[in-house]
């Protein structure tokens, strides 16, 4: 099997391969591929998750509408304004604003903030806040913002019908019909699935990665599936696809899925996930590093309200100080023979000759 132009069979024989040895050289070709198209930088992305209110009911998440047990919390923009001014003393070049989707965040709201950020901070401003109408997203995109990402988890219709049920008094949305429109408002574009999903088949998977490619994304975020216990997906038996078939939660999938990733995505921004560390910490942010990952998230959400943010349980570094994150971050990227990007780390494009 070559490692070029990776036919759709391709991928799924890779995701089907069990001999470590070849997947390590998967890996090492994916690793060679980021070395050559996107160089040794990391880019880092201050993460701020603004608010952990959510109207949604996503069969996965720990922070869905139903879950009754969660405190609530929304930042006040001088507080996301801290965080920002905190990204840019450790030298980030974006600030990623997340939250449920929160409709106590106002368009007007949202874009003041925006606002304030990009005349009081030289920083790029990526948003994460789900399926807000098309009137939201021009407004945000017009204060300034940069980039959006929208993961589509799953190109399986039906699963992705099984796990984001509609709740009631909202529209059903397609989120991959929602990229294209980020695309035409001028949004960097960003999207990507988890790994492991019950009823994630592999095939499904391989099908998501070819997807990424036809949508020529510029950001693709890929974390391992990781159980909550007060999800419907969480507890007991959840419905799996049949033996064999099922897509594996590991983080030896994710890597694979990562190094699949930027072979047939050379110039994407892919992270390596707080979800990956979170199920290897010890290997942490550096196995995604290694194979095809150029981009990490460090948390500066106040920790007050770190715990509060709750997609998934015991998520990797929720007690870091970012301070303390930001060093140890430096010193294993130092170790790796990486360096920390500079500027905002927008997607690159080859010239056609490229
Ligand atoms: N495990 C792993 N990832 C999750 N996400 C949400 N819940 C979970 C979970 N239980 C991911 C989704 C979402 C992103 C913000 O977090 O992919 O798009």
């Amino acid at each position: 099997m070559s490692f070029t132009n990776l036919q759709d069979h391709e991928i799924l024989a890779w995701l089907r391969e069990e001999d470590g040895a070849r997947v390590r050289e998967l890996w090492q070709a994916a690793d060679a591929v980021r070395a050559e198209v996107v160089g040794p930088q990391v880019h880092l992305r201050g993460l701020i998750e603004i608010s952990n209110y959510c109207c949604r009911e996503c069969a996965y998440c720990g922070l869905r509408a139903p879950a009754r047990d969660v405190a609530r919390y929304r930042m006040t923009a001088d507080e996301i304004l801290a965080a920002a001014r905190q990204a840019v003393s450790f030298g980030y070049g974006t600030v990623v604003m997340q939250a449920g989707e929160d409709y106590g965040i106002t368009r007007e709201a949202l874009a003041g903030t925006i606002r304030r950020i990009k005349a009081e901070t030289p920083l790029a401003v990526t948003l994460s806040m789900g399926e807000r109408p098309e009137e939201d997203l021009a407004a945000w995109r017009e204060a300034g913002a940069d980039r959006y990402l929208l993961r589509f988890e799953t190109s399986d219709a039906e699963l992705y019908r099984r796990i984001h049920p509609t709740p009631p008094g909202r529209a059903h949305r397609d989120r991959i019909a929602v990229l294209p429109v980020l695309r035409k408002l001028g949004y960097e574009v960003g999207s990507g699935v988890m790994i492991g999903t019950p009823g994630q088949t592999v095939a499904s998977l391989a099908r998501d990665i070819a997807l990424f490619r036809a949508l020529d994304l510029d950001m693709i975020g890929e974390g391992p599936f990781i159980a909550h216990p007060d999800t419907p997906l969480g507890g007991g038996a959840p419905r799996t696809a049949p033996e064999g078939e099922q897509v594996p939660d590991s983080a030896r999938m994710t890597c694979s899925v990562l190094a699949l990733t930027r072979l047939v995505c050379p110039e994407a921004n892919i992270p390596s996930t707080t979800a990956l560390a979170t199920v290897d910490p010890i290997a942490g942010h550096e196995q995604g590093l290694r194979c095809g990952a150029n981009v990490v998230m460090p948390n500066l959400t106040p920790g007050r309200y770190r715990a509060l943010y709750s997609i998934y349980p015991d998520k990797e570094g929720i007690h870091d100080d970012p301070q303390v994150f930001h060093e140890r971050l430096l010193a294993r990227l130092h170790a790796l023979g990486r360096e920390p990007g500079a500027g905002p780390g927008n997607r690159i494009r080859r010239t056609a000759a490229g």
